[in-house]
């Protein structure tokens, strides 16, 4: 019966046996993606798994070492990722890659401007980036500089131009990484004008709802290999777990070991900041050995709020205690020198050294720690890094890996251990878990558990309510830059949770 379904449906793409090795590394081995037009194919698998590579592979970005592509039942070979475009095949990287300085419609039409008479044609390049944008409800004027953006924003215009290339096959690897729900509802709408359309996709990521929400098969990778293509229709977020990490995952949040002291670690009072968007007259308590979860909407200034406490934005008014002491925070220098610690949300943009070693990103946040009369203590920089390595369980050949070869994920699990290296009292962490497998995730949360447990103070802000409910001791809720309510997680459930976010909206 498969097989008379196969012969109805000729696939648009088709990849088969497809190796890659790197130094070290069998980044794929045998592997297969079959794709059938007006269909969403979603891509699965641990970081590491070498879904970028695979479709990498395609693109022209890196040559496949063995293997075969049809496409449309012909066999392809793309040099590079503009043989790939002129073919019809386009692709939103899991990297942004713009050009800052440029304005928001020379980044679409980058390397393909409209001319007219022989010179850039800026009013077609406007009409035609405001028509993409009108399909895509995106609310952006196609002549504001990119940088200028905010990152959900510059994601959603890297998906206006995968669409504007008007392909018959469009890669979304991540694409959601960094949107509000709003723009992921509008770009659902989009993929499933798209699927009429008869456009074959494929949908990277590592968010179960979505992918059972928008896509039509599933197939999933392990260590470079393929392991399983199926219906999403058939499936279940367990058995696609299990087929991820090779085993059955039977909890997804590990035991709770720490228990908060009385001890009142941070202490914040009234804050608020100078520059808008920002945090209102914002107040609260952090013990030791406790995690608190900060939740709400995008938009809600979860993010200002650490950043003013961290020194990295202005605050205008409110005292910052520090076991008692006030403290003058107006720089993150202070704030680290206080025992502070912050991971970013946009650690991919700001917080790697893409060019450097594994062992100079781990241990570059506190690097004065391994000199001596000058003389750097690389013995010490180098068991430090195996600790990242170790805990974080990061996926590379060797200390001496340049990051930016290790996938996504892996790049970010080597972000999060620097700051864990450190021992901070006060670890404050954006979206620790955002494009982190499930597997990864485990180990996170069992990692700020052990932190907590050693007494340390934990802010842990998440878009995933289940995951701060399954983590977090308290849950500060806020709501358009105002805490809305500080609920005990024991106690609390979704609906409260989605009620507080909406208080001041
Ligand atoms: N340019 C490169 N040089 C060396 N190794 C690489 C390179 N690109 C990828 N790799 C390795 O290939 C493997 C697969 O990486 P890939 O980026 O495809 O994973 P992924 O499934 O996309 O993971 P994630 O979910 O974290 O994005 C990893 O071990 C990675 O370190
Ligand atoms: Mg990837």
């Amino acid at each position: 019966m498969a097989d008379e379904e196969k012969k109805e449906q000729p696939y648009l793409l088709e990849m088969l046996n497809i190796t890659k090795e790197f130094p070290g590394v069998k980044a794929l081995d045998g592997v297969k993606l079959q794709v059938a037009p007006g269909s969403v194919h979603a891509l699965m698998g641990e970081n590491g798994a070498g879904k970028s590579t695979l479709m990498k592979c395609l693109f022209g970005i890196y040559c496949k070492d063995a293997g075969q592509i049809l496409y449309q039942g012909k066999e392809v070979n793309f040099q590079n990722p503009k043989e790939a475009l002129d073919a019809g095949i386009s692709m939103v990287h899991q990297e942004l890659n713009q050009v800052l300085e440029r304005s928001v419609m020379e980044n679409i039409f980058l390397g393909r401007f409209p001319t007219k008479f022989g010179i850039i044609d800026d009013k077609a390049m406007y009409t035609r980036s405001k028509e993409i944008f009108d399909d895509l409800g995106i609310n952006v004027d196609p002549k504001r500089k990119i940088g200028d953006l905010s990152v959900s924003q510059r994601q959603m215009i890297e998906i206006a131009k995968a669409v504007s290339y008007d392909s018959k096959i469009l890669i979304f690897d991540e694409p959601t990484s960094s949107l509000s729900e709003k723009e992921v509802e509008d770009l659902f709408v989009i993929i499933n004008k798209l699927r009429e359309r008869g456009l074959g996709m494929v949908y990277i990521s590592h968010k179960m709802d979505e992918i059972f929400r928008i896509s039509d098969d599933i197939t999933i990778m392990r260590d470079g290999k393929w392991v399983f293509t199926g219906k999403a229709k058939d499936m279940n977020m367990d058995q696609i777990i299990s087929l991820m990490v090779g085993r059955p995952m039977t909890n997804r949040f590990p035991e709770k070991t720490h228990k908060p002291t009385g001890e009142v670690v941070l202490k914040v009072e009234n804050l608020s900041g100078e520059y808008q968007p920002t945090v209102i007259d914002a107040s609260f308590e952090l013990r030791a050995g406790e995690i608190l979860g900060i939740s709400g909407l995008v938009g809600a200034r979860r993010t200002e709020l650490v950043e003013t406490i961290f020194g990295l934005r202005k605050r205008k008014s409110g005292r910052i205690f520090y076991k008692g002491k006030e403290l003058t925070i107006n720089k993150p220098l202070q704030a680290i020198k206080n025992d502070f610690a912050l991971l970013t949300e946009e650690r991919r943009a700001n917080g790697i050294f893409a060019d450097l070693s594994v062992v100079f990103n781990s241990t570059i946040a506190h690097l004065d720690a391994y000199s001596k009369f000058g003389v750097l203590n690389e013995a010490k920089m180098k068991k430090d890094t195996q600790w990242v390595i170790d805990s974080m369980a990061v996926k590379t050949p060797s200390q001496r890996q340049q990051i930016g070869n290790l996938s996504g994920g892996n790049q970010q699990k080597v972000i999060i251990g620097r700051w864990l290296l450190n021992e901070p009292e006060v670890l404050m962490m954006d979206e620790p878990t955002r494009g982190i497998d499930v597997g990864a995730k485990y180990e996170i949360y069992k990692l700020i558990d052990e932190l907590a447990a050693r007494g340390k103070a934990v802010i842990f802000i998440s878009s995933e309510m289940p995951e701060l409910l399954g983590v977090a001791d308290r849950i500060m809720v806020m709501s358009n830059g105002h805490v809305a309510g500080i609920v005990n997680t024991a106690e609390t459930n979704q609906e409260e949770m989605m009620r507080l976010s909406a208080k001041y909206l």
